[in-house]
């Protein structure tokens, strides 16, 4: 069972989706993927072209040519990508190029997918589904912490109104919008450490795990 187990991760920005997904990828034995990559590289691609994320065509024929290594490039985080990434992200067709990818790794061998559409669109069937969230404020102090790491140098309010103008725009667009799924389970790690959430969280999927076995399967 396990072995298929598709176990879907969305939330807003800077939640601790993606510590959270690895993390639980790792202890469950399922691949990891990060879906946000895929926007992310995506708007990329637009942006070497010299091109607006907001020109429809010219961000469905990047969509549609991305390939595997497009995701290892080192260049995806930062606020301008992040933005075209959200930009590119509300474009239908780029959605719908980047769908069959998004299925096709989850169904090989089961997975736990990070986004905002994992529960909602890309795997609505999935059996276990997490909506991570935190307060605005403690999220925009986590994504500051790590720009901090990474010896980039920001302003905290700045990096707050970023993350609440990409939340907007990714929970207001017309193709799947950034929301929980009607049967996702909500994970607010406000006060939670990233231990602690991980921790929780394993617990959250087992006992769905085993509400579901308990279910007498359809004759
Ligand atoms: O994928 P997403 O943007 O939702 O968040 P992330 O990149 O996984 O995590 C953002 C930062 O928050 C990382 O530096 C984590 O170490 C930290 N963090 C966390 O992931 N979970 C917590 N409960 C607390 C902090
Ligand atoms: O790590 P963080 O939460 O900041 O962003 P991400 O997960 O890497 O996603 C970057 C952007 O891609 C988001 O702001 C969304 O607009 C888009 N995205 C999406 O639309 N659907 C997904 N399944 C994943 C990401």
């Amino acid at each position: 069972m396990i072995g298929a187990l598709v176990i879907a991760v969305d939330g807003p920005a800077a939640a601790g989706k993606g510590t959270l997904a690895r993390r639980l990828a790792a202890a469950l034995g399922l691949p990891y993927l990060d879906t946000g990559l895929l926007y992310r590289a995506t708007g990329r691609r637009v942006l070497d072209r010299g091109a607006d994320p907001h020109d429809a065509a010219i961000a469905a024929e990047a969509a549609a040519a991305l390939r595997p290594e497009d995701l290892d490039r080192g260049d995806l985080r930062g606020p301008a990508a992040d933005m075209a990434a959200s930009t590119v992200a509300a474009i239908p067709a780029v959605r719908a190029a980047l769908l069959e990818w998004q299925r096709e790794f989850g169904r090989r061998h089961g997975a736990v997918l990070d986004g905002r559409d994992i529960g909602t669109v890309v795997f609505p069937a999935a059996p276990v589904k997490l909506f991570v969230t935190a307060s605005p404020e403690e999220r925009a102090r986590r994504r500051w912490l790590e720009l901090q790491a990474r010896g980039v140098a920001a302003d905290q309010a700045q990096v707050a109104a970023e993350i609440r103008d990409r939340d907007a725009q990714d929970a207001n667009r017309p193709v799947a919008p950034l929301k929980p799924a009607e049967d996702a389970l909500l994970l607010d790690t406000t006060a939670l450490d990233a231990e602690a959430a991980f921790a929780r969280a394993l617990e959250m999927v087992r006992d769905r795990l085993n509400f579901l076995d308990a279910i007498p399967a359809e004759a």
